[in-house]
């Protein structure tokens, strides 16, 4: 494994990571989220949270990865004294196919309504026709279909062109890209009516809503929003040069994705205040609630199609992410040529994309319990792999990795400041376990 590809630089590591990390999740989501639960005073929660026990979690899995040089189920039986270990990478594998699985269907969604804005589609639109034209348009079948192939093919375009020419150079344009549009969108609102009230909603801290369970919010959001738990920042972490601070990393793309999430806050919120529509999250915010509401701004033609561009480049940075482990497995594990790993990633993640996206028409025979497969698939990583894999990272880097070999990975042999070092452990030791664990069964038993 001598010659396995890395990112080239620092910022390209950077854009790349944070480009998995800066997802639909931080788009729809964490805004919405901060937003309900105290605002500033959800952020700073989020952010010390972060600080202390999720970075610590991420870092295990860079280490993992980074030190196993290999896809997230060889790096396991490399770094861990047993291989029974590997058993966890696998199930960070599967995280990701299941992720993958619905992802792509989203994706392919931004890509209908790209072409939508294009069209003129959304002006003088009421909420109640938003909301058949997107369930008439989910539930054709072969539409979202035909855009999530459009959207897996586009993936494999870039994937195939490899790590640092192909998802290095896209992240490097579409993550600046995605800020600076960001940030015109922003930029743009600051003119509305209700922005003082948007901001407000998401920037004024409110503490009278911090409770419990908001710390438990600000975690799952945080686990949620860096990735963990699901092959890709093993994976990333692999790609990572030696000399570069995995500290650092960590720290700087966390920071992202709260700016990112304040600045999709400040996008977002001051139409829906200024037009007294509910505040809603997920899919109903962004193609059913906003897009009217974009078509009234100044320039709403242009804002509408930027704002589902904006949506694809960060689904599509995440999805690459996601695919990249599914590829550098097959690609290590069966011995094969990038191209075949390709074409079995894309194969495998075609038919479950097509069965999550079949499960959301009417009357959809694809149910598990009461859950389309596309709820199921989402709700089950994200409550369930995600929280044991995590563990099982920590614990092993933790406990079982030698120490020495953890400070060389937290230290980059000696070229950062071993304090760090000792704090991480610590907190990987004795508190991120017994965290993680809360967490897990606090969500089973809500
Ligand atoms: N972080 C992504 C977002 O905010 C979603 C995500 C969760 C993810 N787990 C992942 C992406 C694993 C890649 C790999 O939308």
């Amino acid at each position: 494994m001598g010659n396995r590809s890395t990112f080239g630089s620092k910022f390209g590591a950077i854009t790349a990571i944070a480009g998995s990390a800066v997802g639909l999740g931080n788009i729809w989501k964490f805004p919405y989220v901060a937003g309900e639960n105290g605002g500033a005073a959800f952020l700073i929660i989020y952010t010390v949270i972060t600080l202390l026990i999720s970075i610590p979690v991420l870092l295990a899995e860079f280490t993992i990865g980074r030190r196993g040089q290999s896809n997230a189920f060889r790096s396991f039986v490399n770094v861990a004294p047993h291989k029974g270990w590997a058993a966890i990478g696998i199930l960070e594998l599967l995280g990701a196919m299941f992720i993958l699985s619905f992802y792509c269907v989203i994706a392919g969604w931004s890509l209908e309504y790209i072409w939508q804005s294009a069209e003129g589609g959304f002006a003088h639109m009421t909420q109640a026709q938003m909301d058949s034209q997107f369930n008439d348009f989910v539930a054709s079948g072969w539409r979202p279909i035909l855009w999530m192939i459009i959207f897996l093919i586009l993936n494999a375009g870039v994937l195939c062109l490899g790590v640092s020419k192909g998802i290095e150079r896209c992240s490097k344009f579409m993550i600046p890209a995605l800020f600076s549009i960001l940030v015109m969108l922003a930029g743009v609102n600051l003119w509305q009516p209700g922005f003082a009230e948007g901001a407000a909603f998401i920037l004024e801290p409110d503490w009278s809503a911090v409770t419990g369970q908001t710390i438990i919010k600000a975690l799952g959001q945080s686990f949620f929003s860096l990735s963990i738990g699901m092959a890709a920042m093993i994976t990333y972490g692999s790609y990572i040069q030696r000399q570069e601070s995995l500290v650092s990393v960590s720290v700087i793309v966390s920071l992202a994705t709260v700016l990112m999430a304040v600045l999709a806050g400040l996008a977002i919120f001051p139409s829906v205040f200024t037009y007294h529509v509910p505040v809603t999250s997920g899919p109903d915010l962004v193609f059913k609630t906003l897009p009217p509401l974009f078509a009234e701004l100044p320039g709403g033609y242009v804002i509408s199609i930027l704002f589902f561009v904006l949506l694809f480049f960060a689904a599509l940075t995440t999805s690459l992410s996601i695919m990249e482990s599914l590829v550098a497995f097959f690609t290590e594990e069966l011995r094969i040529a990038r191209a075949y790993a390709l074409m079995i990633g894309f194969g495998l993640i075609l038919i479950c994309s097509t069965f999550c996206a079949l499960s959301q028409m009417p009357d959809s025979p694809v149910m598990i319990g009461n859950l389309s497969l596309f709820d199921w698939t989402d709700s089950f990583s994200s409550n369930y792999i995600l929280p044991i894999a995590g563990l099982g990272c920590v614990i092993l880097v933790g406990w079982f990795v030698p120490k020495t070999v953890v400070e060389h990975e937290l230290t980059s042999s000696g070229r950062y400041p071993l304090w760090v070092f000792k704090f991480v452990l610590f907190m990987m030791r004795f508190v991120c376990p017994v965290v993680i664990l809360f967490m897990f069964i606090n969500g089973i038993i809500h």
